[in-house]
């Protein structure tokens, strides 16, 4: 794992587009996305800049079940928004939330994953050690999957709808395996809130029930932490 320290999420906004910049100069064809907040200044930076991603494919990790993409709560929305909107990509593939087999959806989520190997993966992390929406207990082995969401994410995740109860208690979300076999990861992680974590994610047992301690695993992660989320490391 490469640790990249900065002093906080501008920096770290522009360490992550500096790695995007140097991935589509080397001829990535597709990018696995994220969602979340951690992103956004990324996104931010990609969107301001000439960088073209009209031949390149991307892949995002995760959708809530029931939402439709012009729900603004959707992840879909949230790509068109910060993203897909002002930078076109060649495809951009997201889970489908509103399918009417979620087990059939999964398997053709799959099936894109295989016939796009992700060159790039994305990463947030959620305080429970979560990736994509792969809670505490979910198998390393584990390929696109419809999930129970954890309290905590739910918790979390409450602060971009109006109320708690309007968070979806379920998701479809690439697997721990659909995360590993992208050829590199990067994971971003800012704020006190996340120091536990990434304590557990680097230095504790690679165990599921610190499900980002699966990235100790694959041998090219770069993970980019402001002071903040370093402080228990
Ligand atoms: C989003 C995703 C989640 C988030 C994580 C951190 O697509 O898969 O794992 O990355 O919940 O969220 P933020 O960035 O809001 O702290």
């Amino acid at each position: 794992m490469e640790l990249i320290k900065v002093k906080n999420p501008a920096e770290g906004a522009q360490k992550a587009f500096d790695i995007y910049q140097a991935a589509l100069a080397s001829g990535v064809k597709v990018l696995g996305l994220a969602t979340g907040s951690t992103p956004i200044a990324l996104y931010e930076k990609l969107t301001e800049s000439t960088l073209d991603f009209s031949n390149v494919t991307s892949i995002n990790l995760d959708e809530y079940l029931g939402l439709s993409g012009d729900n603004e709560q959707s992840y879909h929305y949230f790509m068109n928004q910060y993203l897909f909107n002002k930078k076109p990509f060649k495809k951009s593939y997201l889970p489908n939330g509103i399918s009417d087999n979620h087990e059939a959806a999964a398997v053709q989520y799959d099936k894109i994953i295989s016939e796009n190997p992700i060159d790039l993966q994305l990463l947030g992390i959620g305080r429970n050690g979560h990736i994509g929406f792969n809670e505490p207990g979910t198998s390393f082995e584990s390929t696109t999957h419809i999930v129970d969401l954890t309290q905590s994410t739910i918790d979390a995740n409450a602060r971009f709808f109006d109320k708690s109860s309007d968070v979806p208690t379920q998701a479809i979300s690439m697997g721990i395996a659909s995360v590993m076999s992208a050829k590199k990861i990067l994971l971003m992680a800012y704020g006190i809130d996340k120091a536990d974590v990434i304590a557990a994610t680097v230095n504790g047992p690679v165990t599921e029930k610190v499900p980002a301690s699966v990235l100790q695993n694959h041998d090219n992660v770069t993970i980019i932490i402001d002071e903040a989320a370093a402080t228990k490391l």
